[in-house]
């Protein structure tokens, strides 16, 4: 038997750029490729390092053109801010660029996913769905899913730590999903570290991502904060209309940067039911954004290694990033039908 070399045909050597780098995601990404990538990681934003803009694709493209004929290829861009519409990351695959997206707006990421067919024309890879939620959740939806053998609904449960200096665009994101209109009805779900919560469906992407790429004809994603109080008054917020004027949402994003009542945890369920069978899993950890940050540097240090296929793919459907809670140190538990949890894998 002969030994044969294989191509790893990723971008080995070539460098990528995170827009958003100097923001709490974007900083994360940065610090944990550059670790893995010295002198390979290029930060950019409006204001600092690479200047880019993601709302403009043309300028955003010439930018990319230009640092294509640096020292080295540009292998991936880590979009760590939503842009307006899927323009970028067009500009990007077109030129062969790979992507890694932490966006949590469901028609963005259908703009993105509507760019299969450009990645794949031009041996590019996209990656959604990163991050904590939607990201982590999604993963543990495809075990539940399988557990079942095969969900017919899927219960998705997000606590955030009210406490944690949130970005300023995340923070935007969650309270414009306070005017979005109201799509369940609330539940309480038991969360590792914080008990039983109410919690609240909110807008993230990732049930409705999960509804096509898992064929589960129902999934829900609820919120909570890790402050009761705080939980409370927002859905009331929302439940009498008072978070519809964007003045009120201007207001909130403003009184939530500088208000920090809470801790800095985040705990995420998944429980999937088929019939009489249900098969809840959960995990907690510390700084969404610190995880998210690091979910998304795994998926772009795995598309540059050449690990992941071309075409756009959402995270639970890419088996080299399966693993993903246990090498970030995040335990996953299974629920029992009792207060008893056990560790699995
Ligand atoms: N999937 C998940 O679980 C998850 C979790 C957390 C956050 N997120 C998403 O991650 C994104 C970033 O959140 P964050 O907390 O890191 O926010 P952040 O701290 O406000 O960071 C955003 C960064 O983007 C840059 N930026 C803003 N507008 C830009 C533009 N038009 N073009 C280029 N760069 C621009 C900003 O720098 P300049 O002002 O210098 O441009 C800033 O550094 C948000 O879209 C949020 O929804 C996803």
């Amino acid at each position: 038997m002969t030994e044969t070399t294989v191509e790893t045909g990723g971008a080995t050597g070539s460098r990528v750029l995170v827009v958003g780098g100097h923001g709490a995601v974007g900083s994360a990404v940065v610090a944990a490729l550059d670790g893995w990538l010295p002198g390979r990681v290029l930060a950019g934003g409006r204001g600092r390092g690479v200047r880019v803009d993601v709302t403009d694709p043309e300028a955003f493209g010439r930018t990319l053109g230009e640092l294509g004929e640096g020292p080295a290829p540009l292998g991936a861009v880590v979009m760590c801010v939503e842009p307006p519409d899927s323009g970028a990351a067009r500009a990007c695959l077109e030129r062969g660029v790979g992507v890694v997206d932490v966006g949590a707006t469901p028609a963005l990421l259908d703009g993105v996913a509507g760019l299969d067919g450009v990645a794949r024309r031009a041996g590019a890879t996209a990656v959604l769905s990163v991050g904590v939620a939607p990201g982590l959740t999604n993963l543990l939806a495809r075990r539940a899913h399988e557990a079942v053998g095969g969900a017919e609904r899927i219960d998705l449960t997000v606590l955030l730590g009210a406490g944690e200096r949130h970005g300023a665009d995340a923070v935007r994101w969650t309270v414009e999903g306070l005017a979005e209109p109201v799509t369940a009805a609330p539940g309480r779900y038991a969360l590792p570290g914080y008990g039983r919560r109410a919690a609240h469906p909110f807008p993230f992407a990732d049930q409705y991502v999960l509804r096509r790429t898992l064929g589960v004809p129902e999934v829900t994603t609820r919120l909570a904060l890790d402050s009761r109080a705080l939980t409370a008054a927002l859905f009331t917020l929302r439940r009498t209309g008072a978070a519809r004027p964007p003045a009120v949402r201007r207001l909130l994003t403003a009184l939530f940067r500088r208000v920090h009542t809470g801790g800095d945890g985040f705990a995420l369920r998944a429980e999937a039911v088929r019939g009489e069978q249900r098969v809840a899993l959960a995990l907690a950890g510390r700084v969404q954004s610190r995880v998210t940050g690091l979910v998304a540097a795994h998926a772009a240090r795995a598309l540059l290694d050449g690990a992941l296929p071309s075409g756009v793919h959402h995270l639970e459907g890419l088996p080299a990033l399966a693993d993903l809670p246990e090498r970030l140190g995040l335990t996953v538990v299974r629920e029992a039908r009792g207060p008893e949890v056990r560790e699995v894998r």
